[in-house]
């Protein structure tokens, strides 16, 4: 055997080392989530994944290829999450709720912590359509809005393991409803109305509460929707005064309780 040959012989070796540590990693991560549940366990720890990161800063500090190897590790810690939210849904998150119930922060956090892709329908509707959705309202009219709203749906069954944040009034139409639970469970944000103003009052693209920001207008326009979202909800989850964490534990916990009921 000449050097390289050595040389590749040795690298082929690092490599069964690693693949063998991948396998062994995984399984673990699985059996740690399936440890948090059997024991009523808090699913979500993100201070763990902080610890993480200190630990490899600190094993790395002035070594050669600092950042391949921070990279790797941010790899093998995605991946992770992505294996723990495949074991805990296997369908699409669906996300509905009133405007500034906390839809779209509530999808960021879910993908921060499960590493789960996110469709956000009125940032994909917008940029689809090349304009804001006071534009589209305005331009074409709430039909045409809504029309997008159903098709972008019907897109989504192809998806699995999807967080969909909805418009606020995606699930006013029957047939979304139906789009969504066909491989989606329905998750209904609700808040206070006073909670609501406060969220979207410096938010300038929500034409229908733009001229409108008063506590009995989006009360009124809340009361007017309530029978519909909570007939599509498979769970309803009040948010005032919970923070991201508090709200996407008790997500998880009841989505879970609800399969295992199923
Ligand atoms: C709407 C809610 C908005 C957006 C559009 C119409 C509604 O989404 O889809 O302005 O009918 O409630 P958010 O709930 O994300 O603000």
């Amino acid at each position: 055997m000449n050097q390289l040959e050595i040389l590749r012989e040795s690298l082929g070796q690092c490599d069964e080392i690693i693949l063998d540590a991948l396998i062994m990693r995984n399984r673990i991560v699985e059996d740690i989530m399936a440890y948090k549940e059997a024991n009523g366990l808090q699913i979500l720890q993100p201070e763990q994944e902080a610890k993480q990161k200190e630990w490899l800063e600190k094993r790395m500090e002035g070594r050669r290829h600092k950042d391949e190897v921070s990279d790797v590790f941010e790899c093998i810690r995605t991946n992770s999450k992505r294996i723990q939210a495949r074991k805990l849904f296997n369908y699409n998150i669906v996300l509905i709720g009133f405007m500034g119930a906390g839809k779209s922060t509530i999808s960021d956090f879910l993908k921060n912590v499960f590493a789960m892709d996110v469709v956000e329908m009125d940032q994909i509707i917008a940029q689809r359509q090349g304009m804001t959705i006071s534009d589209i309202f305005e331009t074409y009219g709430e039909q045409y809005f809504r029309d997008l709203e159903t098709n972008l749906l019907i897109e989504m069954q192809s998806r699995s393991n999807v967080v969909i944040s909805c418009g606020g009034g995606t699930p006013m139409r029957e047939c979304n409803v139906v789009e969504m639970k066909k491989n989606g469970r329905v998750v209904l944000l609700t808040a206070k109305p006073e909670t609501i103003l406060d969220r979207v009052k410096n938010n300038h693209d929500r034409p229908l509460i733009e001229n409108n920001k008063t506590v009995p207008f989006i009360a009124d326009l809340m009361e007017k929707r309530r029978a519909k979202y909570e007939a599509a909800a498979d769970i309803i989850i009040e948010t005032d005064g919970k923070n991201e964490l508090e709200i996407c534990e008790e997500l998880v916990h009841r989505l879970r309780t609800m399969d295992e009921e199923k």
